[in-house]
C-alpha cells in the first residue's frame, strides 16, 4: 500500500507539531517560534535549547541536534517505522486511513474493523485487571507477592499497567458482558473461551486468565494488543501468554518497546532481556533502553524494529544452556538486521532481574559496558574443544557461513573474518573460500553471493522524503526472502529438478544430498521441501509455485537445465528432441495412442532427470571433498605428518573413486 502525497500533506495539516511537541515537554513562545527544554530523554538540560517552528512545522535541538517533522519526531519518540507514524497521527486526528482501491479492498476494510475491535477488548479487560488488582487488600498473597516478593513499586505497577486476573471461572467474561460487549470478539482477542458441550455448569464462556498477575503486551501505539499471565504460586505454564489473534503476533513484538523506545533512541542503545520481569525490574531500578522477546530469541521482524532504533543491541543471556542456545540463533539474524549485536552472559546463571536485585543497577550498567561482541562469544563458545583438526576446520567454516553470509556490514564482515581465522588457525585467504562456499561464479564472499536476504523492506531506510510517494510495507505483511543468488549452476539444477515432483525428490534424499550442499539459501529451500515432502504429496507437489514469492530469483526453482555446462544442457536438448510424440504418435491418430506416447515420454523425461539428477549430486559431492582436500594440502605445505597425507589420499581415493561412478 502507498500513501499519496495528498494523503500526507493530509494528516500533516491536521497535526500541529507545537500541539504534538507540547505533550512531551513544555513549549514557550519565543520570537520565531517556541522554544522548550529538549523532549528526548538522553538530552536532560536545565536551559531550553529544544526549538519549534510553527511556520515551518520543524523542531531542532540546539543541544543534541535531532531535528525534523511531526513525522520524525513520532518515529523517534515512539520508535515507530514511517508508515507506522503516519497512521498513528492519522488516527490521532482521525483521518480513517486510504481506501485501498485493491480488489480485496472490502475484505480489508472488514479486517481493519476487526482489528479495533479486538483492541477494544483488550482494553476492557486491561481495565478489568487493573481494577481488580486494585481492590486487592493489603494482605491479599497476590499484592505480597507482586509488592514484596517481587519488590514492583506502585509506581511501577502503573507505569507497566500491572493487573489482575481473579481467580474465578468467567469473571472477565461476566464482567464484559455487563458492559455491553460482544462476548464473540473477547473469544476472538482470546481472552474467554467457551464451555465444553456437556459441562455440568451449563454453556457460556470461561476465562482464559485466571489468578494470574497480568502483564498487558503493547503496541508502539499504546494499546493492549495481549497479555502475559503469571501465576502466582507453583505451576504450569510459569507464563500464559495471549494466543495469536489479528492484532498479536508474538514475534512481530516486542515487549516493554512502547515505554522503553524514547529511552532507546536517546541512549543510541538497546538492551535485550528474555521476559517480563527483567524487563520491568530493569525499569524499575532506573535502566530504561531495555526490550524483551517474550521468552524466544529475537525474531528477524524484531530485530529490524531495533535497528530502526538503534544499532547498539546488547542481548542479555541467563548463563544456561537455553541462553546459549539463543545466542547462537540470534547471531545471523541480528547481523542480517544490520545491527552491531554484543551478548553478555550474566554469571551465576542469574537473569537481569536476579542481577540488580542482588547487585544494583550501577553493577549492571558496569558489567554490560564490557560486553564482547556477539560474534566473539559465540565463536568463542564453539571454539570450545576445538583442536584445529582439518575436519574441525571445514566444520567450523560451515558452522561460519551463515552468519558471514547474513552480515550487512562490510567493514565488520573484513573484521570477523580476521578474527575467525586467527582464532582457528587458518590462513584468512582458505577461510574467505571456505566461506564462499562452492561459488565459482563471483569473486567476492558473502552478501550478493550466497546470503539469505531478508525482505528488501528491512534496509530500506524509511525516512520522510517531502514531495514523495512512500512505498509502504507493512511490518505484518514483510516475509522472510531467501536467497538464492551465488548458487552454482550445478546447485540449481539440481534445486529444479529436486523441487519438480516426490520421485526426484525421494532419489534426492536417499543420495543423502544435504550433506553436500553448501549454498545456504539452496539449503534453506531444500529443507523446506523435506518439510512439505514428510506433509504429503499434496503440499509437496504445490510446493515450487508456492516458494517463487519467498526467493530472490524464482526462476531457479523451475531450472532442470539452467546452465548446468553445455555439455550437461545439449545432452538434454537432445533427449527432450527425441521425444516420442515426435516418432510414436506421428501416424497414430487415436487418443489411446496419444495416451501411451505421454506415458512413454514421461518415462523418458524421468530418467533423464535422474540421470541429471545423479550428475549433479556427484558433482557436488566431489566439491565437497575438493573444499577438504584443498584445505588439507594447504595445511601440508606448512606442516606434514602423516595422518595428514593418510587422510589426504583416502580423499583423493574417494575424489576418483566417484569420477569413476557410471
Ligand atoms: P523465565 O522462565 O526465564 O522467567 O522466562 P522469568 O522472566 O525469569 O520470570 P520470573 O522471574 O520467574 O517471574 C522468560 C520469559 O519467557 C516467557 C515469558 O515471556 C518470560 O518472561 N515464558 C516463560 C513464557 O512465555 N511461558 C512460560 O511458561 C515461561
Ligand atoms: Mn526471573
Amino acid at each position: 500500500m502507498r500513501f499519496s502525497e495528498d494523503f500526507i500533506e493530509k494528516v500533516k495539516d491536521a497535526n500541529n507539531i507545537i500541539d504534538l511537541i507540547s505533550q512531551h515537554t513544555q513549549l514557550r513562545p519565543m520570537a520565531g517560534g517556541y522554544m522548550g527544554r529538549c523532549p528526548f530523554p538522553d538530552h536532560q538540560e536545565r536551559t531550553a535549547s529544544f526549538s519549534v517552528s510553527e511556520t515551518r512545522q520543524l523542531y531542532n535541538c540546539f543541544g543534541c541536534h535531532k531535528s525534523g517533522s511531526i513525522f520524525t519526531f513520532i518515529q523517534d519518540f515512539m520508535g515507530l517505522s514511517f508508515p507506522e507514524a503516519v497512521e498513528f497521527l492519522a488516527s490521532r486526528a482521525n483521518i480513517s486511513m486510504p481506501e485501498d482501491p485493491g480488489p480485496g479492498a472490502a475484505q480489508q476494510d472488514q479486517v481493519t474493523r476487526k482489528k479495533k475491535a479486538i483492541i477494544q477488548i483488550n482494553k476492557l479487560a486491561l481495565q478489568y485487571f487493573t481494577e481488580s488488582f486494585r481492590q486487592l487488600s493489603k494482605d491479599h498473597p497476590v499484592r505480597i507477592y507482586a509488592e514484596q516478593k517481587r519488590g514492583l513499586t506502585a509506581q511501577t505497577i502503573s507505569d507497566f499497567q500491572i493487573g489482575y486476573a481473579p481467580k474465578e471461572w468467567d469473571g472477565f467474561a461476566r464482567y464484559a458482558e455487563s458492559k455491553g460487549a460482544n462476548l464473540s470478539v473477547a473469544e476472538e482477542a482470546r481472552l474467554i473461551k467457551r464451555r465444553q458441550p456437556g459441562d455440568s455448569y451449563g454453556d457460556g464462556y470461561l476465562d482464559i486468565f485466571r489468578d494470574r498477575l497480568m502483564f498487558p503486551i503493547l503496541n508502539q501505539m499504546n494499546e493492549p494488543v495481549a497479555f502475559g499471565g503469571r501465576i502466582i504460586s507453583q505451576g504450569e505454564p510459569k507464563y500464559l501468554n495471549s494466543g495469536e489473534t489479528l492484532v498479536f503476533n508474538k514475534g512481530k513484538i516486542l515487549y516493554g518497546l512502547s515505554q522503553t523506545a524514547k529511552f532507546v533512541r536517546a541512549d543510541d542503545q538497546v538492551l535485550v532481556v528474555e521476559g517480563y520481569m527483567d524487563l520491568v525490574s530493569l525499569y524499575q531500578s532506573g535502566i530504561h533502553n531495555a526490550v524483551a522477546p517474550m521468552g524466544t530469541a529475537l525474531t528477524p521482524d524484531q530485530s529490524r524494529i531495533l535497528s530502526r532504533l538503534t544499532k547498539n543491541v546488547i542481548i542479555l543471556f541467563d548463563g544456561d544452556e537455553a541462553g546459549q542456545r539463543a545466542a547462537e540463533r540470534s547471531l545471523p539474524i541480528l547481523l542480517g538486521a544490520d545491527v552491531h549485536p554484543k551478548g553478555l552472559i550474566l554469571p551465576d546463571g542469574m537473569d537481569p532481574d536476579d542481577f540488580v536485585k542482588s547487585q544494583g543497577a550501577e553493577a549492571l550498567t558496569q558489567l554490560i559496558s564490557t560486553s564482547p561482541d556477539l560474534f566473539s562469544m559465540v565463536l568463542g563458545m564453539w571454539l570450545r574443544g576445538y583442536r584445529g583438526e582439518a575436519s574441525d576446520k571445514v566444520k567450523m567454516s560451515n558452522l561460519l557461513q551463515p552468519v558471514f553470509a547474513m552480515m550487512q556490514d562490510q567493514r565488520l564482515k573484513r573484521l570477523y573474518l580476521q578474527e575467525a581465522a586467527e582464532k582457528l588457525k587458518v590462513e584468512e585467504n582458505w577461510l574467505r573460500d571456505a566461506l564462499r562456499g562452492t561459488s565459482s561464479k563471483s569473486g567476492s564472499y558473502g552478501v550478493n553471493n550466497s546470503r539469505i536476504t531478508l525482505a528488501p523492506a528491512i534496509n530500506t531506510p524509511q525516512q520522510p522524503q517531502p514531495d514523495k510517494n512512500y512505498t509502504v510495507k507493512s511490518t505484518e505483511n514483510s516475509v522472510e526472502i531467501v536467497s538464492l543468488k551465488g548458487a552454482t549452476k550445478i546447485e540449481a539444477t539440481l534445486l529444479g529438478i529436486v523441487l519438480k515432483n516426490t520421485c526426484n525428490f525421494e532419489y534426492f534424499q536417499k543420495m543423502s544430498g544435504m550433506e553436500y550442499l553448501m549454498h545456504p539459501g539452496v539449503r534453506e529451500v531444500l529443507a523446506k521441501a523435506a518439510n512439505a515432502y514428510r506433509q504429503g504429496p499434496d503440499k509437496f507437489d504445490k510446493l515450487a509455485g508456492l516458494l517463487t514469492s519467498f526467493v530472490d530469483c524464482p526462476e531457479l526453482l523451475f531450472s532442470e537445465t539452467f546452465a548446468l555446462g553445455p555439455e550437461v544442457a545439449e545432452k538434454k536438448q537432445k533427449e527432450t528432441s527425441e521425444k516420442p510424440e515426435n516418432e510414436v504418435a506421428k501416424g497414430l491418430d487415436n487418443d489411446f495412442a496419444i495416451d501411451i506416447a505421454k506415458e512413454n515420454q514421461k518415462e523418458k523425461q524421468q530418467e533423464t532427470e535422474k540421470k541429471l539428477l545423479g550428475d549433479c549430486l556427484k558433482r557436488l559431492r566431489d566439491q565437497f571433498l575438493k573444499a577438504q582436500a584443498d584445505q588439507l594440502t594447504a595445511e601440508i605445505k606448512v606442516q606434514s605428518t602423516p595422518e595428514k597425507l593418510e587422510k589426504l589420499m583416502s580423499i583423493q581415493r574417494d575424489r576418483l573413486a566417484i569420477n569413476k561412478e557410471p
